[in-house]
């Protein structure tokens, strides 16, 4: 599979087979995430890959305490685009099963550069593109994950079960497994919506 067929098919996937990922298979993914580009290649990156199976509980249970009322009454609310509403129902099931996920990898880094004065925007725009090279290797290699922020909403409880020192920023939770729904294309907008040749064009979007 080439590179554009990865990002045209690296759907989220919400619903994971449980069955175990090789630790070789996750040593690849974290070879593409650090083949991603950072500021002045500080390489400030580190991932917390959890796999051992009273860990992951843990975890899940934690998101689950901190998700579930919150994507249940969101779900309640009823979306009529069916897309939406198959969005918000794949992510409540994620928040209640991520602990079975085989693997949980946690996208982390400090704020470190540039090392005169650090500053956190540095921080972030290291982390999400490392974090994209292990969604599209993820959808090369066969496996489904999907990029959250869950962790935003149990960070204490997350920092406490993962030793995940308070100075170091969580960019993105991805849970990854063997899927156990079909792979499909990415419903974008056509790229003329967004590019501006030579000068900005229009309005902004609402
Ligand atoms: C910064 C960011 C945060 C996201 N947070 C969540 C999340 O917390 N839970 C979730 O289920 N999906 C999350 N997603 C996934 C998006 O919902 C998903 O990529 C988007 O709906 C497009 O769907 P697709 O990737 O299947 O095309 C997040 C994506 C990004 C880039």
């Amino acid at each position: 599979m080439d590179v554009f067929e990865a990002m045209e098919t690296c759907r989220a996937m919400r619903y994971l087979r449980t069955d175990p990922v090789g630790d070789d298979v996750i040593d690849q993914l974290i070879w593409a995430a650090t083949r991603a580009p950072s500021p002045g290649n500080t390489q400030n990156w580190d991932f917390v890959v959890v796999t051992d199976h009273e860990r992951r509980r843990q975890v899940g249970q934690a998101f689950a305490d901190a998700l579930a009322d919150r994507l249940a009454q969101v779900a309640s609310l009823g979306h009529d685009d069916p897309s939406q509403r198959a969005m918000m129902e794949g992510a409540a099931h994620l928040a209640a099963t991520i602990g079975q996920a085989p693997v949980i990898i946690f996208v982390c880094g400090s704020v470190a550069y540039p090392a005169s004065r650090p500053d956190e925007r540095f921080t972030w725009s290291a982390l999400y593109p490392a974090a994209q090279n292990i969604i599209v290797a993820a959808r090369a290699l066969g496996l489904g994950s999907v990029f959250t922020t869950f962790h935003h909403t149990a960070e204490p409880a997350l920092r406490e079960i993962l030793g995940i020192p308070d100075d170091v920023k969580i960019a993105a939770t991805i849970p990854i497994g063997w899927p156990e729904r079909e792979f499909g294309p990415v419903r974008r907008r056509p790229i003329t919506d967004f590019i501006h040749r030579d000068h900005w064009q229009g309005a902004l979007r609402a």
